[in-house]
Order: C-alpha cells, then structure tokens, then sequence
C-alpha cells in the first residue's frame, strides 16, 4: 500500500524524495518505464551531446540512496488503473495496491510521418544522436524551439552542417518575445547555421530533406523537435478529466481524492497566466511534486510557484521568469549588442514575465518581484541605474 508513483523523471523521482524529507514514514513505490536511475533531461540537449556530460552526471541520485530512503523502484509500464480497488495494473499482469497514487507521466514527443527521423526524449534517444552526430557531417533539424536550437548549437559547436527548418515566422515563438527570437536567429547565424523561417517540411529521402518551397537540403542526420504532448491516456482511461493534461486543482489532485498529477502531465490552476495551464519544466516538476508530497502528509497548501526556465545555446544563457500571457507592453533593459539584456513583459501595467540574456541577477531578481507581485513601472524596469531589488 502506501503511495505509488507513476513515472521516474523529474517529477515522480522528486515526489519521492519529498515524502520522506516530510517525514513520511510508508511505503514508496516508484515505477518507470525506463531502464536507468531516475536522470534529468537538460543536459541530454546540452553537454551530453557534446560529449562534456555523462550518464552520470545526470542521474538524480546514485542507486544506493533509493535503498537508503526505501524507495523501491519498480522498471515497468503501467497498463491501468483500477480505481475502485485502489491497485495499478503493469504490463507484466501483476498488480500492486496503493492508499495515494500520484500520476508523473510526463509528455512524449510529437513526431513526423517519416523514417529515419530521430528524437530527443530519453537518455536512449540522446546516446544514439550523439552516436550519429560523431559520424554525420550534414545535421537538419526540425522545429526552431528550445530543443532544436539547444541540438542545433551542440551540432555546430561540433563543426557540423546545420540547417534549422522552422514552420512559424520566428523562433521559439511559442514562449518568447520577436526582439529575443530575433536576437538568437541572428546569434545561430553568426555561428553558421542555416535557420529557415515559415518553412514547410515536404518529405524526407535518404540524405536530403525536402521543402515545399521546392528546395532541399542534404542530411545524413535528421533531428525533430517539434513539441510534445502530455502522456494522459492512463488518467483518461480511468475516467478521470483530461483537458490539456491531467486536470487537478491547485493542491494537484484529480477529483479522486487518492489520486494527484504533477510535472509536465497536469494542467493546474496558476495564479500568474490566471487561468489553468500546463508546464514543461524542470521548476514545475520539482516545485509541484513538493507540494503534493505535502498535501499526501496533510501539510498542503495551494500551488502558487513562480514558473521559470532556462534553454543554453553556445555560450547564451536564457533563463524566463513568469508568464508572459497577455502582455501588452514590453521594455528592455541592457542592450542586446551588448549579449547581456533582459526583456519585460507586462499585462496592464503589471509585470508578468522577464527574460533574461546572461543577466542572471535580473532573473534572480525578476523572480522575487513577479512572486511578491511587487509594482514596478516599465520606465524603472528599462533604466539600468534603477536597483531592481529595491523596487517595492
Ligand atoms: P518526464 O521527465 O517526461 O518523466 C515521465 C516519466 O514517466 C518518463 O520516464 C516516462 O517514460 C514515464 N512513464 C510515462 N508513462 C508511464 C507508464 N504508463 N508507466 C511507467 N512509466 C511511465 N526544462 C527546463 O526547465 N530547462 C531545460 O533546460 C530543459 N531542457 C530539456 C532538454 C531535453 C532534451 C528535454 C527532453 C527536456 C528538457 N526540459 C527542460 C524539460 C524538463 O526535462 C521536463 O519538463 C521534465 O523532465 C518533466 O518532468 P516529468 O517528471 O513531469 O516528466
Ligand atoms: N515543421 C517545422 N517546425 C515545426 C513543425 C514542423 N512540422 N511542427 C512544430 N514546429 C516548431 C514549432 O513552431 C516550435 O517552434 O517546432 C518548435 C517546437 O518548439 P517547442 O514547443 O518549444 O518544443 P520542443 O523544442 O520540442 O521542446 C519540448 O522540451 O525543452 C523542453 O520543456 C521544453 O517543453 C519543451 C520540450
């Protein structure tokens, strides 16, 4: 019995570890369809495929402190839940019971109708790019988000060909403001990459990926990053609501008291988009996987963390802090000419959001004020010999 958690990444991992820092003194169970020690993603787009990074720098923890916390880990796939008598069901047949389950399935990627197309998810998926990368001379990647401009810096920090074939007219457009996509088109391309905008991919054959807009491009290596979607169909199959992942409230439980979802999965009421959203982030995981280790031992409190994120490329450190939904104002401070400024982004006159370029005290900073909902003006944010820390 005791409580069992569904998926060893970031966030099942975390929740485990939360438990007995809390004190809770049951049975844990953690089960994952990986065959490794539950590791981190970011280094797999970032040192690990420049060769600076190991497997073991990205475990979590070494094997033995799951023996010494007494948390067993469990190598399976979860085939079901049974609500009604409280057990999950693995691919194996066997079952195993549990008082609280938590649901840290994370996403999986979105992939492309073609072959030979390779994907970056898993610690098995980025051994065998940095396998291929030694060997490959021409690298196309497709989708000029994070995950495909961290793969296309490392490909060319390795002196390959790299072309970025990206549908929307911008990168990252997903998250960022034009001046910041704009900013690291122009970085990519001073580097020699090729960066393509509003591109459509019409086909891949063997070395060569073709465009619609009737040209190609040679390829002996083909990466996507085109997104990803959350893993929801074992939380939908036990009827419980799904929208743009696993719907819970801001203690992130389901509507089944018993059962809570966490990480990049679940969709959660967020006090800074004022609307319930789903994360994809390292802080999200970690942060909420905390919370609902407090709410399994009765210390609960609603879920209200400042989301932020970072994305390395060459030597350009971006890290974001907030939410940058709705804004209706930006201003930036430090120059971009400069490679250190930090972009803010408003909604009716209230900070929402800052990104950040190699300025980490305005992220430090940023953080803090978008937590204490402190005001500060556009003016004061865009004048660099105004203390952020001393807005109040
Ligand atoms: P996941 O890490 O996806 O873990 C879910 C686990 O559950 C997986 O192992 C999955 O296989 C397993 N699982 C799913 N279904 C089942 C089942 N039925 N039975 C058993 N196991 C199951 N975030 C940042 O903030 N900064 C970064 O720089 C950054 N870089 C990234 C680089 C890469 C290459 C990737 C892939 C992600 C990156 N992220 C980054 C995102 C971050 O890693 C994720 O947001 C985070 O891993 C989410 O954790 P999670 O535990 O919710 O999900
Ligand atoms: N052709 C070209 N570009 C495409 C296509 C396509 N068919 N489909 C999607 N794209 C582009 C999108 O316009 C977007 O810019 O791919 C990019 C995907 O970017 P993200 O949504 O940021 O997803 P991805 O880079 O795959 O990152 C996945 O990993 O770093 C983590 O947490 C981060 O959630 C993120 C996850």
């Amino acid at each position: 019995m005791g409580v069992v958690i569904i998926g060893g990444g970031q966030a099942g991992f975390q929740t485990a570890a939360s438990l007995r820092l809390e004190g809770f003194e049951e049975r844990i169970t953690l089960i994952g369809d990986e065959p490794h020690v539950p590791y981190q993603r970011p280094p797999l787009s970032k040192g690990f495929l420049l060769g600076k990074q190991e497997q073991r720098h990205a475990e979590l923890r070494p094997a033995a402190f799951y023996e010494t916390q007494r948390i067993t880990l469990v190598t399976a796939r979860v085939a079901a839940i049974d609500r009604t008598s409280r057990r999950v069901k693995l691919d194996s047949g066997e079952h195993i019971e549990y008082d609280t389950l938590v649901l840290a399935t994370g996403a999986r990627n979105r992939m492309l109708p073609y072959e030979g197309v390779c994907y970056l998810r898993t610690l098995g998926e980025a051994t065998e790019i940095r396998q291929r990368l030694a060997a490959a001379q021409d690298v196309v990647v497709i989708g000029g988000g994070f995950i495909g401009l961290e793969v296309a810096a490392a490909a060319r920090t390795l002196s390959k060909q790299v072309t970025v074939i990206e549908g929307q007219p911008r990168l990252m457009a997903r998250v960022v403001a034009p001046v910041v996509s704009e900013y690291f088109r122009g970085q990519h391309e001073n580097k020699g990459v090729d960066v393509l905008l509003n591109a459509t991919l019409y086909g891949i054959r063997e070395r060569e990926v073709l465009l619609r807009e009737r040209t190609s491009r040679p390829a002996d290596l083909v990466i996507a990053g085109i997104g990803v979607e959350p893993n929801v169909e074992l939380a939908r199959d036990a009827g419980l609501p799904v929208g743009n992942g696993i719907t819970v409230d801001e203690y992130l439980r389901t509507p089944d008291e018993r059962i809570f979802a966490i990480g990049d999965c679940a969709e959660c009421p967020n006090p800074f988009a004022q609307m319930c959203v789903r994360l994809e982030s390292v802080q999200n995981a970690v942060d909420q996987a905390t919370s609902a280790a407090k709410a399994i031992v009765g210390r609960g409190a609603p879920y209200a963390a400042v989301p932020w994120f970072w994305t390395d490329q060459y030597d350009i450190h971006l890290q974001m802090a907030g939410l940058p939904v709705g804004f209706d104002q930006i201003v930036t401070r430090g120059e971009p000419e400069s490679r250190k400024f930090s972009v803010f982004y408003f909604r009716i006159g209230k900070l929402c959001a800052v990104d950040s370029i190699n300025r980490p005290a305005d992220h430090l900073a940023a953080r803090k004020l978008i937590g204490a909902h402190t005001a500060l003006s556009p003016d004061q944010a865009s004048d660099e010999s105004f203390d952020l820390k001393t807005a109040s």
